[in-house]
This record gives structure tokens, C-alpha cells and sequence, in this order.
């Protein structure tokens, strides 16, 4: 998209708008070489002045603020979107940006088509979605059904923003970048896949959402599962999105639905007390499950997945665990075996290390963990680009590969949705204390199934 480019952003007032998406638009409009206009819209009424402010103060750039309009809106009356569509007359571009609650998306879309904002197949209007992406795959299905009424898959940009970060783009470049790696990535020599998605941070001020929703859908649905299949897909025809997306797309579709006898769900304690959250709620926040892949590559390969709030530190990290070499005896001494791991750290610390054994320094012949390390930030001098920021440039790009399609969200609720029926239906999480691991239910559960134990590096002698 090039000249001035309208973003329409709906729930412009709200924590979405303000926290990530008008601070990434500062250096965005200069990265593109596209001017922006900020186009709020929401049910609030604040005034033009008040919303400049707003702009002005969240993005840091007063030339954005400069510009700024905002239309009051009621979602479910269609007449109300007028405004918006005459300060659309005659734009050359414009993005509609859905950062509202999930039940107003089908009237903004209504609303969106029937005006003639948008055209299906005009790549000039484009829309941005957030998650939820449905709450289970019935409500998936509707809402691509939805968006495919006003726009060609082209034009559709479904945010995940894991998707969007630097470490996360980069297992595509270590895996298919390297010919090191992609000869031993198979059931033939890894031993193991465990994914952690953990959060320091409790929910917060967000029960209105997160009670209803949990874990698995706020987490394991999307981010996890698309970490997965970047982990997991067969290598890509190319690097363009297209084929990107066929590759994950077959990799959801060899993943089994998630078993709840090889799942376990917690609640950290106090949960019950945060405010806002139902007295009685069963709601997990807290959730690993083993993920089984039916392919050629992984077939027999345990692979866990781990995410939940309030445990003992930020970490989101890949663990691929590599069979054990032969033992060897030194002087007829047993050395004790040492896994070779690769560890991909999404956040923080972003990097790469690959832990080996090595000989410790000295006259004895004796292995000690070691670590091979790529400190990702040093790459560059700059800091690394925030997430938001790497979604909007891709939808002015017009790019999709930050981006999963359709099918990809209606395969993961496949997969998580047997999970989620059974524990809405039955049973209580296993309470953890906050700043733990989570479940011990979850270190039996990988025990038993053959990965060993969970890893997180620093802790692992060899990957701090
Ligand atoms: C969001 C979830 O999608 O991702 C939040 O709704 C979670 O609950 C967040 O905290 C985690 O994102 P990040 O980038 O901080 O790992």
C-alpha cells in the first residue's frame, strides 16, 4: 500500500489500541514509506481533541495524532458506520482493524460489506482480526464464513503475534537455512519435543475474559500450536507464505485432537480470589497435554505442551531432545550420558543453544554439559522490532506470512476442542502455588510418557 493509508481501528479507545497497536504505528509509516491516518471508531464519545490526545500520548507521534478522527458507533446499527464511510470516499487505501470483543465482529462486518467500505477482492481495503478466532471450531467456521462474504483470503490478516515474533520467523530459518539441522530433525533421532508457554504474570485485571476462556483457548489454540507446526512442518517449497501456510496447514492436519487422559489442567491458588473470576470457576489456567503427530516424520515421537499463568518465570521455549550417542567408558569408567538438546528461546533472552557434552579442561577425560549459544539480540544493533509493529508492516505489505490462514485456525480448534468439552464438562484443575512449575500432575505426565522431564533453560546444566 503506498500513499496515504486510512487505518480504521474499531475499539480504538480501548487497552488493545493504546497498549500494542498506536505505539507500533511511530516508526511503522516511516518503515513503509506510507503516511497513515488513524480512523477510530468505538461506542465511546470521546472528542476529536480527546482522541488526539489519546493517539498522541500512546504512539508518542504527534504528526499521527495530527490526523486522528474518530467516529462514535453503535456496532449493531449499520447507519451509524456512515462517517467512517465518507471519510473513506476517494482514500486509496484503508485497513480495518477489528480490536473489539469477539460478539461485535459479525455487525462490524455487516456493517463493513453492506456500506460498500469494502469489496471482496479490492486489495485496497484489507482487514485485520484479533484473536479469539472463535471459541470453538462451530464459531471458527462462522466467522471465516463471515469474512469470506466481504473479503478474498487476500485481504484477511488474522493476527496471531506470536507469529510475529523475530525468534519465532527464525526456527524457519535454523531449520531449512542450515543443512545441520534438518537431516536429524525426524523420529529417527529426536527423542523429544516439549514446548513451554510460561507467564510470570497472574490474569491480572482480565478475568471479564480470561474466566471464560482459559488456558488452552487463550494460549494452546494459537500460539502454541503454530509454534509446533513451524517446529514440526515438512520444509516448504519456498519461503513465501503460501507455501508456508500448506506446510503448517499439513502439519495441524497429522496432529491428533488432544486426549484428556494424556492432560492436565491447573489453577494457580488465589485465582478464585482475583477479581472478577466466578467463585466456583473451573476454569484452567494452566494446561499440558501431549500432542501426538501421525506422519511419517514424528510418528512415535512424545511431544508435550506446556502454557499457564502465574508460574516461576517468563519463558517460551522450544526443547528439541536428541537421542543419546553411544556410551563410552573412559579407563573403564562409565561417563555419564549427556543428551545433546537444541533449545530454541522464543522469550526473553531470544536465542538459540545447542547443548552438547564436552570434555572438562584438565588432565581427566570427563564430559561436562555445554552450551553453543546464539544470542539473538546481537545480531543486530537496533532493538528488536516489536511484534505489533512486524504485523502492521506485513498487512501494508500486503505479506501473509506473519500470518495463519483460515484452515490453519479451524484444524487447531479440532485439535484443542475434545480437550476443552471434556474439561467444561467434568472435574476440577489441580491447584499449583503461584510461582511454581504448575502441576505436578504435569511432571508425571511427561515422565510417564517417555520425554524425561520438562526443561527450561537455566535451569538445565549447559543452556544458561
Ligand atoms: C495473548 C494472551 O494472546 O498472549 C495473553 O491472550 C498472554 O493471555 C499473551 O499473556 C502472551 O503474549 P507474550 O507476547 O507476552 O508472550
Amino acid at each position: 500500500m503506498s500513499g496515504t493509508v486510512d487505518l480504521v481501528i474499531f475499539g480504538a479507545s480501548g487497552d488493545l489500541s493504546r497498549r500494542k497497536i498506536l505505539p507500533s504505528l511511530t516508526h511503522l509509516a516511516a518503515r513503509n514509506g506510507s503516511a497513515l491516518r488513524v480512523i477510530g471508531a468505538g461506542r465511546s464519545h470521546p472528542s476529536q481533541q480527546e482522541f488526539r490526545d489519546l493517539v498522541n500520548e500512546s504512539s508518542g507521534s504527534p504528526e499521527l495524532a495530527a490526523t486522528a478522527e474518530w467516529v462514535q458507533i453503535n456496532y449493531r446499527d449499520p447507519a451509524s458506520f456512515a462517517p467512517v464511510k465518507a471519510m473513506l470516499d476517494g482514500t486509496s487505501s484503508a485497513i480495518f482493524y477489528l480490536a473489539t470483543p469477539p460478539e461485535t465482529f459479525s455487525d462490524i462486518l455487516g456493517a463493513v460489506g453492506q456500506s460498500g467500505m469494502a469489496i471482496k477482492g479490492d486489495q485496497s481495503r484489507r482487514i485485520v482480526v484479533e484473536k479469539p478466532l472463535g471459541h470453538d471450531l462451530a464459531s471458527a467456521r462462522k466467522l471465516n464464513a463471515q469474512l469470506a462474504a466481504t473479503f478474498d483470503e487476500e485481504q484477511i490478516f488474522r493476527i496471531d503475534h506470536y507469529l510475529a515474533k523475530d525468534t519465532v520467523q527464525n526456527v524457519l530459518a535454523l531449520r531449512f537455512s542450515n543443512s545441520l539441522f534438518e537431516p536429524v530433525w525426524n523420529r529417527n533421532l529426536v527423542e523429544s519435543i516439549l514446548i513451554t508457554a510460561a507467564e510470570e504474570e497472574g490474569i491480572g485485571l482480565r478475568a471479564g475474559y480470561y474466566d471464560r476462556i482459559g488456558a488452552v483457548r487463550d494460549m494452546i489454540q494459537n500460539h502454541v500450536l503454530q509454534l509446533l507446526a513451524l517446529v514440526t512442518m515438512e520444509p516448504p517449497i519456498t519461503f513465501d507464505a503460501d507455501y508456508i501456510r500448506r506446510a503448517k496447514r499439513l502439519a495441524l492436519r497429522s496432529m491428533s485432537p488432544l486426549d484428556p487422559s494424556s492432560a492436565v489442567r491447573g489453577q494457580y491458588e488465589g485465582y478464585l480470589d482475583e477479581e472478577g473470576v466466578s467463585p466456583d470457576s473451573r476454569r484452567e489456567t494452566y494446561a499440558a497435554a501431549r500432542v501426538s503427530i501421525e506422519n511419517w516424520r514424528w510418528d512415535g515421537v512424545p511431544i508435550y505442551v506446556r502454557s499457564g499463568k502465574a508460574l516461576k518465570r517468563r519463558a517460551t521455549e522450544v526443547v528439541i531432545k536428541l537421542r543419546d550417542a553411544p556410551m563410552l567408558r573412559v579407563g573403564g569408567r562409565r561417563q555419564r550420558g549427556i543428551p545433546t538438546l537444541i533449545v530454541i528461546r522464543i522469550q526473553p533472552d531470544e536465542g538459540i543453544t545447542l547443548r552438547i557434552g564436552a570434555k572438562r579442561p584438565g588432565v581427566r577425560f570427563e564430559m561436562v554439559p555445554a552450551g553453543m549459544k546464539l544470542d539473538y539480540a546481537r545480531l543486530t544493533r537496533q532493538a528488536l522490532p516489536d511484534a505489533y509493529e512486524n504485523v502492521l508492516s506485513e498487512v501494508l505489505a500486503g505479506g501473509h506470512s506473519a500470518f495463519p490462514g483460515g484452515e490453519e485456525i479451524e484444524l487447531s480448534w479440532e485439535i484443542v476442542d475434545p480437550l476443552i468439552k471434556a474439561w467444561e464438562a467434568d472435574g476440577h484443575p489441580e491447584p499449583y502455588p503461584v510461582g511454581s512449575w504448575g502441576p505436578q500432575a504435569a511432571d508425571d505426565l511427561v515422565g510417564s510418557g517417555g520425554a524425561g522431564r520438562w526443561i527450561v533453560s537455566g535451569d538445565e546444566p549447559g543452556t544458561a
